[in-house]
């Protein structure tokens, strides 16, 4: 079925899924902040960088694999995180990490799974990071990361971008709500696992406003990173100067992301912030960038560009809606052997081969 001449892409999944999904869902997941100017623009920026390829390369043998930091990987593709993926299929995280050891690539799991962290590092032999947000109440902070840690857990990737949630005009009109029989199950003994009902409001927003802390500093992931003592990732990082603070307070890596344009509409793309990120942290620690990842070209511009690898949120969410873990698998099947095209016609036989030279350089 999945490969059928009917989803021959990521896009064809995007189209199928919007069938499959109850509509607050698809809002939720489909949905970025005020006008969606960036949300649309982390697509169409994609569009405005263009190739450069080099020919007589000898590609007969393209090989994608890599690594970041640790972790090896088939593709330069991880999934970033998403929540409350029951919501997309019952298997919801569990079908996720199975995909993601069945095709060779991480997961970075939501604090709010709907699955909880122990039973999705059980049911997947790949590595699992855990996306942290930090919350006003620390002792639910420090429980979420020793969870992750006994769990199993290989890095903690905190996001930095949200302290109150960007307005999604879309969830705010549906007031935005659970489900009845899904809770977030990492919060949940902490108390913290329900969305709170608030009349013509996202249930999500009022969530971040109430219980999330606004104060973060650097000085609090210095904290973070001394009482995890795994390596820590911050994901959210657009300003040049936020990469090089990252690098000054030893961070082992970063996500260039604008959150799929869910947080400051108006933000720039992902893909437009990441040149300038790379040149100051000058491969000190490794660039992971995601936001309007849909072809395997995007993946190659990104990576000459300056990241290590993409990550991919609503795709992931698409395949699973389809067809479970089936479909996970078939978008990273998509995905990978659509950038070993690009490879193989760009003159790059590994991907170490990619290099900023493979764009024109007026786009940058
Ligand atoms: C969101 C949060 C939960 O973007 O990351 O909806």
């Amino acid at each position: 079925m999945n490969t059928a001449t009917n989803i021959l892409n990521v896009l064809d999944y995007e189209k199928a899924s919007q069938s499959r999904l109850d509509s607050t869902a698809n809002d939720y997941y489909s949905s970025g902040a005020m006008d969606e100017l960036t949300l649309s623009d982390n697509i169409n920026a994609f569009t405005r960088i263009k190739l450069l390829p080099k020919v007589l390369r000898d590609v007969s043998n393209v090989v994608t694999s890599t690594h970041i930091n640790a972790a090896s990987l088939s593709s330069p593709v991880i999934i970033s995180p998403t929540a409350f993926l029951g919501m997309a299929h019952s298997d919801g995280e569990l079908a996720v990490a199975r995909a993601a050891e069945h095709s060779g690539n991480i997961m970075i799991c939501s604090t709010m799974s709907n699955y909880p962290i122990e039973d999705i590092t059980a049911t997947t032999n790949t590595d699992v990071w855990l996306q942290l947000y930090v919350y006003k109440d620390k002792e639910a902070t420090l429980a979420l990361i020793d969870r992750a840690k006994n769990a199993g857990c290989k890095a903690i990737v905190i996001t930095v971008d949200a302290p109150f949630l960007g307005h999604r005009e879309r969830d705010v009109r549906n007031q935005f709500q659970l489900p009845d029989h899904l809770h977030m199950s990492n919060l949940h003994a902490l108390g913290h696992g329900k969305l709170p009902d608030k009349e013509g409001h996202s249930g999500l927003a009022h969530y971040f406003d109430s219980l999330i802390d606004k104060s973060l500093t650097w000085r609090d992931i210095k904290w973070l990173k001394e009482h995890a003592n795994m390596p820590i990732y911050l994901k959210g990082i657009l300003h040049p100067e936020d990469a090089s603070l990252a690098v000054e307070y030893g961070i082992d890596g970063i996500i260039v992301s604008n959150h799929g344009g869910r947080q400051l509409d108006g933000s720039i793309a992902s893909i437009d912030a990441l040149p300038a990120v790379a040149k100051v942290v000058n491969k000190q620690i490794p660039i992971i960038m995601d936001g309007g990842i849909r072809r395997g070209s995007d993946i190659l511009k990104a990576l000459a560009l300056g990241a290590q690898c993409v990550g991919v949120g609503r795709p992931v969410i698409w395949g699973l809606s389809h067809s479970g873990q089936q479909g996970v698998e078939d978008i990273f099947r998509i995905l990978q052997s659509e950038l070993s095209l690009a490879m193989a016609l760009s003159g790059c036989a590994n991907i170490t081969d990619i290099t900023k030279d493979l764009i024109v350089q007026k786009m940058l």
